[in-house]
């Protein structure tokens, strides 16, 4: 079957300092990933000339795809990471000291909580539906290069999933999801299984 690899960007610089959100460059691992990830996808897909790669609008994942060679890229609003409102920039220990309430609300209802002027893992959810509908109809593979939360909602789409697992699946940095088959780590070359 055609296969679609979900993975996430590499690391950021506001993955390194806590924050969530922001539209911040790789830092050094991130920029080692990205070429890694690209060895891997024009191995896997050499034969494969109809494939595409798919990023969100935010640098770090077009940062991501730009080692990639030969093969089309495509950005989509929707799979830009949750948005993250009031909150976007902080730290989760800020949240908890400046905004107790909301973060005390995320915590007791993860897939529910909106962020104050930002978005829930169930409009994530609702916004992915037209890319998900474009990847089934795709009929060569797709190399989607996104975020964590949107990540989560996609995998436990293909993974079949319950809804209420989304917001806690771990999906790993640097690891590669294949729809409906394994998973494979360009890192290391393994094959793992995000949890
Ligand atoms: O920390 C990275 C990140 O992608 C943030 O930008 C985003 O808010 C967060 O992960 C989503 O994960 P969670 O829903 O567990 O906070």
């Amino acid at each position: 079957p055609r296969p679609i690899l979900l993975t996430r960007h590499g690391e950021s610089r506001d993955n390194v300092g806590g924050r969530i959100g922001g539209d911040t460059v790789l830092s050094d691992a991130g920029e080692i990933y990205a070429k890694k990830l690209a060895n891997f996808v024009e191995k896997r897909l050499e034969s494969e000339k109809a494939a595409s790669i798919w990023t969100s609008t935010l640098q770090r994942t077009i940062i991501t795809a730009s080692p990639i060679i030969g093969f089309p890229k495509i950005q989509w609003r929707a799979l830009d990471e949750i948005n993250a409102g009031v909150c976007d920039g902080m730290t989760y220990e800020e949240i908890k000291k400046n905004m107790p309430e909301e973060y005390e609300a995320r915590k007791k209802d993860k897939l529910r909580y909106r962020y104050p002027r930002g978005e829930s893992y169930l409009d994530v959810i609702q916004r992915l539906e037209p890319v998900i509908i474009e990847l089934e109809r795709q009929r060569a593979p797709v190399v989607v290069i996104s975020h964590q939360a949107v990540l989560r909602a996609l995998y436990a789409y293909f993974a079949d999933r319950p809804l209420k697992e989304i917001p806690y699946i771990e999906y790993r940095s640097r690891t590669l999801a294949c729809h409906r088959r394994r998973v494979i780590a360009p890192e290391t070359g393994t094959i793992e299984s995000p949890k």
